[in-house]
């Protein structure tokens, strides 16, 4: 054991402080001096990643000195993110503990988790996931027209039978969230699939505006969505419970440390629980969502091994809107997970106890690991 982590940041962007750190990265690198472990920060920028030999020294350095890497990099931080991952992948075969590795970066928090977990309680069933053919291909799954991975040919049928939202998987804080409904639903009662001059409403996550369009117009749209790597547009079934908020698990590696419950601003359109939007934050021990809280334990085993039996990611969230089930009980539903780089740094009075709690989580793992 080397008792050294390294801390990957990314330099630039607007999760960073004064002086150029994620503010939530210091204190953990404190508290695991306080333990022992020394720390450091490693920055990456697109031109070290497209440049082969400092990128390599990086590589060599980490490989060398390290027991683990912390990756706390945002997504659109780094436009040369898929050479980053690569060399987190070379790091984990060689043996240095990824938190998280990449592949579960892309597992947990690719927006067609939701389609690996439909099967399973957590998600719907009628949960769908569209990507283009070239798409298709790269990530191995076969696509047909008029099969299940095709958008244009499925989203008519499944807006028939109900109002639904569209998530494309590269968003953030609800760009490219789209809820849909037709506007008036009685024209089209008992129809299977709706004609593309449907009249509808888009209401977009990012700020609840609405957009009145037809259709068939509205899907070319979001074609956009679909295109290049990691491009898919996720189709699920609007759950109408989102009034009462949504619920966010934030985990560190296997256990609760608090949740948030966010709750949409007011008004017939409005559904997102976006800060920017007008959604208030509310923050509570897990102790006070231990049905969730346990629901969601229980199914850990199952999703870890539905999103590809990698390691738990160190630092995640989950996060859950109601339902109601057949028998007229609630039931709570998975709407996303998220966990390439999940800030802890508000409620500020958290910060300094979640720090501590991730500092001995991630000495705990080095130590399980490497004894
Ligand atoms: N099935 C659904 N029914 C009702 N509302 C939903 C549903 N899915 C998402 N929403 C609402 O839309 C918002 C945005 O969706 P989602 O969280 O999936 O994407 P995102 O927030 O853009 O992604 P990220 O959290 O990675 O930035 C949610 O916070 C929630 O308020
Ligand atoms: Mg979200």
């Amino acid at each position: 054991m080397k008792k050294h982590i390294v801390f990957f940041e990314a330099v630039g962007g607007s999760d960073k402080g004064r002086d150029g750190h994620r503010k939530d990265t210091v204190p953990m690198m404190d508290y695991l001096k306080k333990l022992g472990f020394s720390a450091e920060v490693v920055f990456f920028t697109d031109e070290i990643l497209k440049d082969e030999s400092k990128k390599n020294e990086i590589y060599e350095y980490v490989k060398k000195s390290a027991d683990a890497y912390v990756s706390r990099v945002n997504p659109g931080n780094l436009k040369e993110e898929k050479l980053y991952f690569d060399v987190l992948r070379k790091l984990c075969a060689d043996g240095v503990i990824g938190m998280p590795h990449p592949d579960a970066m892309i597992g947990y928090g690719a927006k067609d988790a939701l389609t690996k977990l439909r099967n399973t309680e957590l998600v719907p069933t009628d949960t769908l996931a569209y990507y283009d053919p070239a798409e298709a291909q790269r990530i191995g799954i076969k696509w047909e027209a008029g099969g299940e991975y095709d958008f244009k040919k499925n989203f008519p049928k499944t807006l028939a039978k109900g109002e639904r939202v569209l998530k494309q998987n590269r968003g953030s804080t609800g760009e490219g969230i789209w809820r849909v409904q037709i506007k008036d639903p009685s024209k089209y009662a008992g129809v299977s699939e709706l004609p593309l001059d449907a009249e509808i409403r888009c209401t977009e996550a990012v700020d609840n505006h609405v957009e009145e369009r037809k259709l068939g117009e509205f899907m070319d749209f979001c074609e956009k969505y679909l295109k290049g790597d990691n491009g898919m547009l996720v189709d699920m079934t609007f759950l109408p419970r989102i009034k009462e908020g949504e619920i966010r698990i934030l985990m560190l590696y296997k256990d609760p440390i608090y949740v948030v419950h966010k709750k949409p601003a007011e008004g017939a359109d409005a559904f997102s629980a976006t800060l920017f939007s007008g959604a208030k934050y509310r923050y509570d021990k897990p102790e006070q969502w231990s049905e969730l809280v346990g629901y969601f334990l229980n199914n850990l085993p199952e999703i870890k091994s539905k999103l590809g039996n990698y390691d738990l990611p160190l630092i995640w969230t989950a996060d859950f809107i109601l339902d109601t089930d057949v028998n007229g009980k609630d039931k709570y539903v998975l709407g996303e997970i998220n966990c390439s780089c999940v800030g802890f740094t508000s409620p500020a009075e958290f910060l300094d106890k979640t720090a501590r709690k991730v500092a001995n989580t991630i000495i705990n793992i080095v130590e399980d690991t490497k004894s």
